[in-house]
This record gives C-alpha cells, sequence and structure tokens, in this order.
C-alpha cells in the first residue's frame, strides 16, 4: 500500500485532477430519466444500469448486471485480492419524478453554476454514489489491500419492491464483511452527521363512493352523503392537522423513546432550527424548540396526508355533489413499530367510525436501527473528520432506505451509513443539487474509510 497516496494533501489533489471526469460521469447518470415509479420509463432504467456497468468497466472494474423481477441491480467491483477483506457500498441510481413547476432548468440535464451540479438525482443519489466511486478509485490505484464492491439498486424508490428477491437470487456474489450506505442527509453544511437508525414506512389510501356520477348540489345536496367531506372528516379523525398528534388508539405503543445518550448528542450535534427552515425553504412549523423538532423528525412517528383526489378542480367552482373520493397517506414508523400492526389499528378504527371507507395497503419499510459502536462505525467518525476537518455526530434519519434491513438480513452483515447530502440540496425537490464540495469531500472521505476498513478482521 502506498500510504503517500492517501495522505489527505495527495487525495485533496487526486479529487481535483478527477473533478472533469467526475463531472462528465455524473452528466452521462443524470441524463438518464431514471424514474422508477414511471412504467414508461423501463426503457431507461435498462439504459441506467447498462450505463452504471460500462462505468465500473471504463475504469478497469468488473460489473454484472443482475436481474431480479423488476428492475436489475447492478454489482461492480474493484476486487484486490481475495484473501483481502470485502466492502460493500450501496446506492440507488433511481430517482425522483420531476414535473414539479419550480424547476428553474432542465431536470434531466446536468446544468453546472461554479461548484454546483444541478438536475434531479444529483444528491439522491448519483452524486454521492459517484463520490464513493472515486473514492475508492483513490484507494485501488494507491493499492489499499480491500475488495471494494458497488451495489447499486434501481428500485429504491418505490420501495425495493424486489430488492430481497435479487438479493436472494445472487447472494452467491454478494458476500462481503459489511456495507456502507450512502444515501443520507447532515445536519447542514459543515455538520457531518450518521444515523443510528432510520424510520419505516407504511403507505395506504383510502377511498370512498356514494354515487355513480356528478350530481347537481342543489338537487340533491343535503340528501346525498359527500365522499370528499366524509374522507376529510375521516382523516380529521386520524390525525390533528396543526399539531400532527396522532389520535388512533394505541398508535405510539411500541415507540421507543431515545436514549439520554442520543438526546445529548443531538443537542451537541448543531442542529439548528432558523437553519434548518431556511434549508427546506419553510415558511412556518409546528414548533421551534430544537429538541422538540428533532424529535418529531427522527424519533417519532408521523401521519402524512400526501394527496386528495376529487370534486372539482377546474377555475372557480363547480356546485357538483362528487361520487367519489381518494386520500394518499403514509405513516413514517420508528422503532421499534410495525407497519402491518400499525395498519390494522387504522383499519379497525375507520371500520367503526367510517365502516364505507376502504383502506388500500400501500408498500411498506420496516423502521432500522443502527449501530453506532464497533471498528466500522468509528471508521465512519474518523472518516468524515479526516476529509472534513469536523467531527461527526450519531443522529438519526427520518427517511427511510427500504434496502438496509433487507442487506442486513439476506447478507448477514451490518450497516453504515456515510451519507454526503445537504438539507439544502433539496432530496426529491424541485432544483434537486449537489456540490463539488460534498463531492469531493466525499471521494477523500471513502478513500480514506476503505483505507481503515482494509485493516479490520472479518465481519464486526
Ligand atoms: N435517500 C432517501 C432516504 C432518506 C431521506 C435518507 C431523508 C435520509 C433523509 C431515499 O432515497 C428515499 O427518498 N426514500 C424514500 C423511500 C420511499 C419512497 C419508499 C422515503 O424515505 O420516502
Ligand atoms: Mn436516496
Ligand atoms: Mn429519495
Amino acid at each position: 500500500m502506498n500510504g503517500d497516496a492517501l495522505t489527505l494533501e495527495a487525495l485533496r489533489r487526486y479529487a481535483e485532477d478527477r473533478r472533469p471526469a467526475f463531472e462528465a460521469e455524473l452528466r452521462t447518470l443524470v441524463e438518464i430519466p431514471s424514474v422508477s415509479s414511471d412504467p414508461g420509463r423501463k426503457g431507461d432504467m435498462r439504459r441506467c444500469a447498462e450505463a452504471a456497468a460500462d462505468l465500473f468497466r471504463r475504469y478497469g472494474g468488473r460489473a454484472e448486471v443482475l436481474e431480479t423481477e423488476g428492475n436489475p441491480l447492478v454489482l461492480g467491483s474493484f476486487d484486490s485480492d481475495p484473501g483481502h477483506p470485502v466492502l460493500t457500498v450501496y446506492n440507488h441510481m433511481d430517482v425522483q419524478p420531476a414535473n414539479e413547476p419550480e424547476w428553474t432548468t432542465e431536470p434531466f440535464r446536468m446544468g453546472i453554476e461554479g461548484d454546483t451540479y444541478r438536475g434531479r438525482g444529483t444528491t439522491d443519489d448519483k452524486g454521492p454514489a459517484l463520490s464513493a466511486f472515486f473514492g475508492a478509485l483513490a484507494a485501488r490505484d494507491a493499492g489499499v489491500p480491500l475488495n471494494v464492491r458497488f451495489l447499486w439498486e434501481l428500485e429504491e424508490e418505490i420501495g425495493s419492491p424486489s430488492f430481497k428477491g435479487g438479493l436472494e437470487r445472487h447472494r452467491d456474489l454478494l458476500g462481503t464483511d459489511a456495507i456502507v450506505v450512502s444515501d443520507t442527509v447532515w445536519i447542514t453544511r459543515g455538520r457531518p452527521s450518521t444515523p443510528a437508525g432510520l424510520r419505516g414506512l407504511q403507505g395506504f389510501r383510502l377511498t370512498l363512493e356514494t354515487a355513480r356520477h356528478d350530481l347537481h348540489s342543489g338537487v340533491v345536496g343535503g340528501a346525498a352523503r359527500n365522499p370528499l367531506a366524509e374522507l376529510m372528516t375521516a382523516v380529521n379523525d386520524m390525525v390533528d392537522g396543526p399539531t400532527g398528534h396522532i389520535k388512533i388508539p394505541h398508535f405510539h405503543r411500541e415507540v421507543v423513546k431515545p436514549t439520554r445518550k442520543e438526546l445529548k448528542e443531538w443537542a451537541q450535534s448543531g442542529f439548528d432550527v432558523a437553519t434548518f427552515r431556511q434549508d427546506h425553504d419553510l415558511l412556518s412549523m409546528r414548533t421551534v424548540e430544537p429538541l422538540k423538532v428533532m424529535k418529531r423528525i427522527w424519533a417519532r412517528p408521523t401521519m402524512e396526508v400526501h394527496g386528495v383526489v376529487g370534486g372539482y378542480t377546474g377555475p372557480g367552482i363547480k356546485s357538483a355533489v362528487p361520487p367519489r373520493a381518494e386520500v394518499k397517506m403514509s405513516c413514517r414508523l420508528v422503532p421499534d413499530m410495525d407497519g402491518a400492526t400499525t395498519l390494522a389499528r387504522i383499519r379497525k378504527f375507520l371500520a367503526r367510525r367510517h365502516p364505507d371507507v376502504v383502506v388500500h395497503e400501500e408498500h411498506g419499510l420496516a423502521p432500522f436501527k443502527g449501530h453506532v459502536t464497533g471498528p466500522y462505525a468509528q471508521a465512519v467518525k474518523e472518516a468524515y473528520a479526516f476529509a472534513f476537518g469536523v467531527p461527526c455526530c450519531f443522529t438519526r434519519e427520518g427517511g427511510s432506505i427500504g434496502a438496509v434491513r433487507t442487506m442486513e438480513e439476506v447478507l448477514g452483515c451490518q450497516v453504515f451509513f456515510l451519507g454526503l447530502s445537504l438539507p439544502s440540496h433539496g432530496y426529491h425537490a424541485p432544483n434537486e443539487n449537489y456540490d463539488w464540495e460534498q463531492a469531493s469531500g466525499g471521494m477523500v472521505a471513502f478513500a480514506h474509510y476503505f483505507e481503515q476498513v482494509s485493516g479490520l478482521e472479518a465481519k464486526p
């Protein structure tokens, strides 16, 4: 191993030298609209997998496109020697749709404005994936005695429906000592954090049909039922809008409170409500007390209304009684909640109060409790400190990554997180972006991480 090539200075130079290559590769990936929720994009999903495999091969690695029941997985490898430890980096190559009206540039064209890269997927999750990729090249070129593998999923944004089957089918190829995921956000710029847990998710829809077609509200109104109003009442019975308080009996029964140690760490994390508000463009909030905000986004479940379908939405009003309506909802789950139990409680509650409302189950992801001790977790801390010059803290993550629990279960190894995205990068938002500071620091952090774990004994 050439230690000189792994000093901070040398790695920074390595990253700087690769900037044109990084930008070209990011452009290639961002300009493939790999929107997994859009059935019309099947061809693009395949094209994205092929482009990813091609990337590993062009830089001297091996790559395979692994078939699943749904979109394929891409496995890229930079192997050194079968006797060396194996570390797998997980990222996802699929992205959210990008039809928000606030986009100021074409979402599937990569815009470069100084150090900022703009476009759907730049930060979630193609940019972080490429930071890890170039970090692996630096480690390989320095002769770090590690086999680095990359597992790139193409169905993360739809709840990873084929991931478990895919891992089981290709288990022989996927053996690894540990996994590191780069798909999470920091507290804010200059404040790295790594999650000690992720929230889960249980999606569902409510529908109600009370007539066959629009009716004149002067003719039938008063006697006819209004499905939109009834669904609004049903929602209001379940959750209080202004506070977010969930009113379903026993809903919170399994919720584990954050420990005193966790709360202390959060208090020192640098989390600041004004910054949070600014990073996310929030106009107002349910609370502005920092610890309450952190508990709400990391340690408490939610019940959210995502969309309402039904009735007249054109200009002015149409005085009709709508025949049917739908509400799209989900709950974020925290340890030790369970999606099926949560949904059963919702069903029971609605069956009693609103017996005609039909509850349709959507995808569910279990919450995840992470690992904060041991050499792999310690190496994450050291990688951030080395590359960014500031210590990171263990917080939790409010979002969900379905693959994480599945990888631990099927591959029998632990998952750690080395995220590089910032709140201001706008996950799922219009004008999503990534930047060179995070990208280049990320390459250095990953190279250092690879160097450290190459010295560890097998599975933690
Ligand atoms: N990268 C996110 C998960 C995430 C979000 C981590 C926020 C940290 C903070 C991931 O791509 C994502 O968006 N997951 C979805 C999954 C869902 C669509 C099944 C989520 O959390 O909504
Ligand atoms: Mn993501
Ligand atoms: Mn996402």
